[in-house]
């Protein structure tokens, strides 16, 4: 591990060296963490990629080729945040099943989602919940009859005979709403740090009912108990957190040698390695690429060696040694000097689906060094 100046810049080298074999167990913990991760996830129920996922995926893979404007890899266009991590929490709350039932409340929930996922080193940039009706028609209810979400910042844990409207809980968001086929989002981006920072994640309550304003009084509980039935339909809420790591560097690069021409030379240079995340074992859990062209720098930095071999003044002076001294003075290394970043798309330990950006993960150009 003393060659290696930092985890992320050997992430790359690590992952070749387990594609050769070194060491597997020492070698795929040491890049698990470098991932972000403790242990290898073993994805129990996974979940489908969430859509927003894939277009970012997709729209970052196609843009190297397609346009030769600069990447950056700390940055979310998509929702103008800075961030190179992007996880979609599943909610795992329960139904609350209130004693007295009221009137027109339709359902209550608690909303769960556990960050404890995210590293210490971890800016959390935006934090967005998504409430999604199964209905997948365009719906109204045949009365225009609206409804309201509330949501509240639970600050207590709940009591067992707890009265309706116990104090340990703020709203957060109030909203009326009419259709159903749309989803409706939300920005927790306050929330979500509160838990990291000052309180405990005791999660949100959310409710839904009938709004109360346009004759609703005049609904007999018959009629209440349809306009329910068509949320309760419902539902699926989810929280999408973008955060950036410590170790992204606001660099922008540009990315240029993916395929490194095959043209036989015993200089320094650039050569082609593909890594398939299935012959490491990791397609179970890593969904998309199933693989990537990292390659490697290999090759001799000769004397004299040229302007195209990127040398420091201090490789010139080395290979000079070395042309005098060959014995006691080695030719300089061949390594990279400059590398591009991949996106991967993976499940955590959690079963979430996150897409994080990773740095020097490509070798685009080697040097003497
Ligand atoms: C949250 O997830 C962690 C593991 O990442 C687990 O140890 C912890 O118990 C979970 N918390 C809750 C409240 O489920
Ligand atoms: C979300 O809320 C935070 C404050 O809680 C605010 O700083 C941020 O600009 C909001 N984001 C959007 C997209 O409105
Ligand atoms: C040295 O850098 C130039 C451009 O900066 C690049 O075109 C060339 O391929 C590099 N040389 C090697 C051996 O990678």
């Amino acid at each position: 591990m003393w060659l290696l100046p930092s985890f992320r810049a050997c992430l790359a080298w690590a992952l070749l060296s387990l594609v050769l074999g070194m060491e597997l167990s020492l070698q795929e913990s040491f890049l698990l963490k470098a991932l972000g991760l403790s242990t290898k996830p073993s994805p129990k129920a996974p979940v489908p990629v969430p859509p927003v996922l894939w277009r970012i995926f997709q729209k970052r893979k196609m843009l190297p080729s397609t346009n030769r404007d600069p990447v950056d890899a700390c940055r979310v266009e998509e929702f103008n945040v800075p961030g190179n991590i992007i996880r979609v929490f599943a909610d795992q709350g329960h139904f609350i099943h209130s004693r007295q039932p009221q009137r027109l409340l339709c359902l209550q929930k608690r909303l769960y989602f556990n960050l404890s996922v995210l590293e210490e080193d971890e800016h959390l940039t935006m934090a967005q919940l998504e409430v999604k009706f199964s209905h997948n028609s365009y719906h109204t209810s045949s009365q225009g009859q609206g409804f309201e979400l509330r949501l509240y910042q639970t600050s207590q844990l709940p009591l067992r005979e707890m009265p309706s409207q116990e104090p340990g809980r703020k709203l957060l968001v109030e909203q009326s709403f009419v259709q159903l086929h749309k989803s409706l989002l939300f920005n927790l981006s306050g929330a979500a740090k509160d838990w990291r920072t000052f309180s405990r994640n005791l999660g949100l309550i959310l409710e839904i009912s009938v709004s109360g304003r346009d004759g609703a009084s005049a609904l007999g509980s018959e009629g209440l108990q349809g306009l329910c039935t068509s949320i309760n339909s419902f539902l699926d809420t989810s929280l999408l957190v973008v955060t950036l790591s410590q170790q992204c560097k606001a660099s922008r690069r540009r990315r240029s040698a993916r395929y490194p021409p095959v043209t036989p030379s015993n200089l320094c240079r650039p050569r082609r390695l593909y890594i398939s995340f299935s012959d490491v074992g990791w397609e179970n859990w890593i969904i998309a690429p199933q693989g990537y062209m990292a390659n490697y720098c290999l090759g001799e930095c000769p004397f004299p060696l040229t302007a195209e071999l990127n040398s420091t003044n201090h490789a010139i002076l080395q290979t000079m040694v070395h042309s005098l001294d060959p014995e006691g003075t080695p030719q300089p290394c061949c390594v990279p000097v400059r590398l591009s970043p991949i996106s991967i798309l993976y499940y955590d330990n959690n079963d979430n689906v996150v897409l994080r950006h990773y740095e020097d993960m490509v070798v685009d150009e080697c040097g003497c060094r």
